[in-house]
């Protein structure tokens, strides 16, 4: 007889912790393995999961994945990557989740891997995405068995199941290094506004003020007041010091992929700051041109980085351009933390596509003997089209087609 293993990605939460018997009795599986993986969790939740699976009788296995996570947030940094507001925080950590419990899974032999996600949201498409490329089978009871929370409760309470920690609270809580996200009870409601209490990250903004200066090097931030830092410690710093100004709140109704609507509250102090201050260095040294197609190439980035899609031939490509225009993305940005902002308040780079000679109020020439009154012929023929399409409009309107000629400037 064959003893047939399962993984589960375990939080310690309530639908993870249901699973646990239901893999066994529902699923036949002769033993359940929970494994966490640390993107950057309050270290509460790792206790918990440990007295649960203790509790349960399960082997637990915590996987360090912070630096592999803080990796992909920097990428996307240098992709400006966010989503309906959101920076992605939950979603990029799903497939670095996803891959270390898979990893796991086969270390141990299991047969199968398991996901204590609904069938509602996104992050079981995130999970499978990476679980399905292997021989495991997959397995999602809250899905496959139609749970609802009210029945996990009440099937938790019967088998006398530890759960009493984490759900405790009203709220469903995603943390993770790049974005805390709350959700559920009162919040559902669109229209509720919620109090303080919902954040643990960002203090209500005073009127203090604080100036910070961030390194660039090739579009990665790696450097903070002088000091280089890894990123793990730099997202984990300005966190700190960006929240305590209120720095990074948004309050979105998002659209998931199945595409229900719901409301969400994120905090991300870190990411705002570092995301706001990498624009404002590339908006230095990024031609016109550059800036404007880019926008199109950061919103394809952040929409598979949603999908939880980061390893896949479109995002490889698009990370071809993000490479070549981040060569010089390399400089400094002074931030000022202020009013629930990080509002970059000066930049400096090697690279600036920028001359004060040129473009200053106090010098007749341009750059390389072009003159002001050069720009005359330019500014003669600037909006040419739009005033040659009125004309033609007008005397169709009037039934007089405009015979050859243009739009008569004088
Ligand atoms: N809606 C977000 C996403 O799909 C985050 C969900 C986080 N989960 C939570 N229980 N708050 O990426």
């Amino acid at each position: 007889m064959t003893h047939e293993k399962v993984a589960l990605a375990f939080s310690g939460g309530l639908d993870t912790t249901v699973c646990v018997p239901l893999l066994e009795e529902e699923y036949g599986y002769d033993e359940v393995i929970g494994v966490t993986v640390d993107v950057g969790q309050p270290s509460e939740e790792f206790d918990e999961a440990h007295e649960t699976t203790e509790a349960l009788g399960l082997d637990h296995y915590v996987v360090d994945a912070r630096e592999e996570f803080a990796a992909l947030c920097l990428d996307a940094v240098r992709a400006n990557a966010t989503y309906q507001g959101y920076p992605l925080g939950t979603a990029l950590a799903r497939p670095v989740i996803a891959k270390a419990i898979l990893s796991v899974a086969e270390e141990h032999d299991c047969t199968g891997i398991a996901h204590g996600c609904t069938g509602k949201g996104n992050d079981q498409l995130r999970f499978e995405a990476v679980w399905r490329d292997s021989d495991l089978e997959v397995v999602a009871p809250v899905r496959e068995l139609g749970l609802t929370r009210e029945w996990e409760q009440e099937y938790a309470a019967e088998r006398d199941l530890p759960v009493e920690g984490g759900d405790g609270g009203a709220y469903s809580i995603d943390t993770n290094l790049w974005s805390r996200s709350v959700e559920g009870s009162e919040l559902e409601e669109p229209g509720y506004v919620p109090g303080e209490d919902i954040y643990a990250w960002t203090s209500a903004p005073t009127g203090e003020t604080e100036e910070i200066e961030i390194e660039f090097e090739e579009g990665y931030p790696v450097g903070l007041n002088g000091e280089s830092v890894d990123a793990v410690e730099l997202i984990e710093t300005l966190n700190d010091v960006a929240g305590s100004y209120g720095v990074g709140r948004t309050d979105v109704m998002e659209d998931r992929m199945l595409g229900l609507k719901v409301r969400e509250n994120y905090e991300h102090p870190a990411a705002t700051t570092l995301l706001n201050a990498h624009e404002a260095l590339e908006s230095l040294v990024l031609t016109q041109e550059e800036r404007m197609f880019k926008t199109r190439i950061d919103q394809e980035w952040a929409e598979k980085g949603y999908q939880g899609l980061v390893d896949v031939p479109l995002v490889r490509a698009l990370e071809g351009f993000i490479d070549e225009t981040q060569e010089r993305v390399t400089g400094t940005v002074t931030v000022r933390l202020e009013g629930g902002q990080a509002r970059p308040v000066g930049r400096t780079s090697p690279y600036a596509v920028y001359s004060a000679e040129a473009a200053s109020f106090n010098t007749a020439d341009v750059i390389g003997g072009i003159e002001q009154k050069d720009a005359t012929g330019v500014a003669k023929y600037h909006g040419f089209q739009e005033r040659l399409s009125n004309e033609v409009a007008e005397a169709a309107n009037a039934g007089q087609p405009l015979a050859d000629g243009g739009p008569d400037d004088e």
